[in-house]
């Protein structure tokens, strides 16, 4: 009896199947299995749609349940007479050989180069690449920044085409539902906080009935097994526009922001956030933050640290996107200088003894180097964030027709995956998941 197992009884193979990325397009059965197989959270969390698509899938996958089915259906001769057939020098027909392609007019005529290793023997078909694709890209790798307001409306981002400050009650809850129908479980919160609410100490970022924690309960609330990632940090909530208490003189107070930033993680994981994020790249925030956490109860929730965050042109279109620059000076004397790469493993050994769950490389593609080096460096997961002018540029550049905007994403995305991201947080999540399942 021929059983056929359907997709989504048979997880095994919905996950191997769903690590391929480049599949052609064509092959209509991994396009409708990648998109099925990666929201598996709940069943019915994916509609399972009943396209021409599937069914050669389920024929990849029928097993032969039973070998009580009698003997296969006789074709002619038996095995025996066909052998002898064959001894006897009655070879069937089989196509020929196809004749060697001829190369064009003028390719000169020269002696096979003697080397036994010809890369490309293993790149020649569509087949053998994908089967021996080293790197998968896949929409459960992706983290999807959100940016949040008070207001009903979405307003569009001038520096980021395609996002929007999303209204915390309506835009966020349909954007998130979209991102999870392709996939896409996760989410990192962003607030663009009333100038009102902004104080020099940035009190709002505790304010337990702030714009962050109520997003936070709603989203819960609406959708249990998302995963919320917040950022802990005072710069959308500071007067000064920094991620940290600016002294008179200008300097940003290290141990007294910790001790903001310890409230802001409580307060967060109190409405249910499942994993703080301090991107405020003060020193000792970690286990700060870690022992704030634990004495009140918050023990599973994780911290995932920006542990390389360099001072970064790059960050440009985030900043107009929360209105949060900088009011005076640049963020020089806590974030990273780009020139250094061995800094980053003082900050990694911090963020390892300290308890960090998640170690992040910011920005993403201009520093795989340094996701490298983390990598390398730890058994810990590695986060990369793709941030906003890396994204800008690459939209720019297809709106442009400069380049091929969908490619230049995908690609980029696995390049960061290359250099040891475990996740990415980009603000494609949606498109690039959209892509990878096959749809626009
Ligand atoms: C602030 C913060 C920033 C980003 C994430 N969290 C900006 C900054 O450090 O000035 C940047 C993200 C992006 O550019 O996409 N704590």
């Amino acid at each position: 009896m021929l059983r056929s197992i359907s997709a989504p009884t048979n997880a095994a193979f919905i996950v191997m199947a769903s690590t391929i990325l480049n599949m052609p397009l064509n092959v209509g059965t991994i396009k409708g299995l990648d998109c099925r197989s990666y929201g598996n959270l709940k069943p019915n969390a994916l509609p399972i749609r009943p396209s021409v698509s599937a069914l050669p899938y389920r024929r990849m996958f029928v097993v032969k349940a039973s070998t009580n089915d009698g003997p296969m259906k006789k074709m002619g001769r038996s095995d025996a007479e066909c052998e002898a057939a064959v001894v006897a020098g009655n070879i069937p027909e089989a196509p020929p050989v196809p004749p060697i392609p001829s190369s064009p007019a003028g390719t000169p005529a020269v002696r096979s180069l003697e080397i036994s290793r010809r890369p490309r023997r293993n790149r020649r078909s569509p087949v053998l690449r994908s089967a021996f694709q080293e790197t998968s890209l896949s929409p459960a790798n992706f983290v999807y920044p959100l940016f949040i307001h008070e207001g009903e409306e979405d307003t569009p981002i001038g520096a980021m085409p395609g996002c929007y400050r999303l209204g915390w009650r309506h835009g966020l809850l349909e954007e998130v539902s979209k991102a999870r129908d392709v996939g896409v479980n996760s989410i990192v919160l962003f607030p663009k906080v009333p100038d009102a609410l902004k104080t020099p100490t940035g009190d709002e970022a505790y304010n337990d009935s702030g714009l962050v924690p109520r997003t936070i309960r709603l989203l819960k609330d609406k959708y249990p097994d998302l995963i919320i990632y917040t950022d802990v940090a005072l710069d959308p909530y500071s007067s000064d526009g920094h991620d940290g208490i600016v002294r008179e003189d200008g300097v940003i107070m290290n141990d007294e922001t910790v001790h903001q930033l310890c409230k802001q993680a409580v307060s967060q994981a109190r409405a249910g956030a499942d994993v703080v994020s301090p991107s405020d790249m003060m020193d000792g925030r970690v286990g700060a933050i870690r022992s704030a956490l634990d004495a009140e109860g918050f023990q599973h929730v994780s911290i995932m640290s920006y542990t390389a965050k360099y001072a970064s042109s790059f960050y440009g279109p985030f900043r107009e996107a929360l209105d949060s620059n900088p009011r005076f000076g640049d963020k020089k004397t806590y974030q990273m200088n780009p020139a250094n790469y061995r800094e980053a493993l003082i900050e990694l050994r911090a963020d390892e003894s300290e308890g960090a769950d998640i170690l992040l490389v910011k920005p993403g593609l201009p520093y795989l180097d340094v996701i490298r080096l983390l990598r390398d460096n730890s058994p810990l997961p590695i986060a990369a964030y793709q941030v906003s002018g890396e994204y800008s540029m690459i939209k720019a550049g297809g709106v442009l027709k400069m380049i091929d905007e969908e490619k230049v994403m995908l690609e980029s995305l696995m390049c960061l995956r290359r250099a040891g991201a475990d996740i990415i947080l980009t603000y494609f999540a949606l498109q690039a998941a959209r892509s990878l399942c096959g749809e626009k």
